[in-house]
């Protein structure tokens, strides 16, 4: 079988670091063929072009065919998984109305590109920000493919949370699980731990131990560190997180297409659970099964929960009002 894989700013970081890890087959295993389509603006084609012959020099048994265009027709031509990783950046002066304005210019034609020319079944995942509101704006651009098909990645989060988690209580990484991601992909967002075990069992026992006082540590330390990850990385690389994004995207579209043992985060549309407005692209702590994302239901929250989530959710409803108030939706 062969996949074909449409990446958006192909040409940028993130993209020169996920084209290499797809055809190498860590996306979806060594016995499926991939077809890239790399699709970006006319200033990014160059890079593009460049990543696509080191692609060629790479060798790759499972890569088919590379493709690299500007025109969003051809790009998500016949497209099974869409990585919408080209955004419009922040720029000196702008305000975020324009960051949302300038970055539905590019989600809402992307999105009806998608419904024109993807294959049935086509599976989106947005990255570029802001990816929550960039997925919503999409999906409804994308006329009959269902709104379940468009995601936002919250993985990185989650991973970064993880790897906090596990580094505080001096113990690796995989032991620790359970530490869902909920709310919008920005500072906003409530890592939240009050479901998390490691080796099996419920955490907050062993980090009271290192700790003590487990929700002043949350609110002090963990949170913000999680939340401001990126930036701290900016500080110390000089540049933003890249490899450690790709590998998150990696994650959440494997785990989307083949299926997950436990919970993972991901930015999905809300039928309004937990109370988050119907609509929204939210992230919640999520299963995949037989191929869907299925948001874990029932959970309990504690007020302090609830306060946290609210507040990201409100961001949330205030990026979907403006951009609403700009006619773009
Ligand atoms: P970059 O600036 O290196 O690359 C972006 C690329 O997108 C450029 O080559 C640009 O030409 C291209 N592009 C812009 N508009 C496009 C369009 N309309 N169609 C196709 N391509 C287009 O940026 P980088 O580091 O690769 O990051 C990409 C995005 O991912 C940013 O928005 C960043 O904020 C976001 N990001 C999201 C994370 C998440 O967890 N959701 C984590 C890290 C980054």
């Amino acid at each position: 079988m062969t996949t074909t894989i449409t990446l958006t700013g192909a040409g940028g970081q993130i993209g020169y670091a996920l084209l290499f890890r797809i055809a190498a087959g860590d996306l979806l295993g060594p016995d499926e063929k991939v077809r890239l389509r790399l699709l970006e603006i006319p200033q990014g084609l160059g890079a593009a072009e460049g990543a696509a012959l080191e692609l060629q020099d790479g060798a790759f048994g499972l890569l088919e065919h590379v493709e690299v265009t500007d025109d969003a027709a051809v790009g998500f031509d016949g497209c099974d998984l869409a990585l919408l990783v080209g955004a419009r950046p922040r720029g000196p002066g702008m305000e975020r109305a324009d960051l949302l304005a300038a970055n539905a210019g590019i989600f809402g034609p992307q999105g009806a590109a998608i419904a024109a020319n993807a294959a049935a079944g086509v599976r989106v995942t947005v990255v570029g920000n802001p990816a929550n509101t960039n997925a919503l704006i999409a999906a409804a651009s994308a006329d009959g493919v269902p709104a379940e098909r468009f995601t936002a990645l919250t993985r990185l989060d989650e991973n970064r949370a993880r790897a906090q988690l596990a580094q505080t209580l001096g113990t690796p990484v995989h032991t620790v699980r359970r530490v869902p991601i909920w709310g919008n992909h920005s500072a906003t967002q409530f890592p939240d731990i009050s479901h998390a075990t490691v080796a099996g069992r419920p955490v907050a026992p062993a980090l009271e131990q290192i700790v003590g006082d487990v929700p002043a540590w949350l609110d002090e330390t963990f949170i913000p560190r999680v939340a401001k990850r990126g930036a701290e990385i900016i500080a110390v690389r000089g540049s933003s997180s890249v490899a450690s994004a790709a590998n998150a995207t990696i994650e959440h579209v494997r785990d989307w297409v083949r299926g997950t043992d436990d919970w993972t985060s991901a930015g999905v549309v809300s039928h309004g659970e937990y109370g988050v407005p119907e609509g929204l692209v939210s992230s919640f702590p999520v299963r995949s099964v037989d191929g869907e994302w299925q948001i874990v239901e029932g959970l309990e929250l504690s007020e302090w929960a609830r306060a946290r989530i609210d507040a990201s959710v409100a961001e949330l409803l205030q990026e979907r009002e403006t951009v609403q108030a700009l006619g773009l939706l």
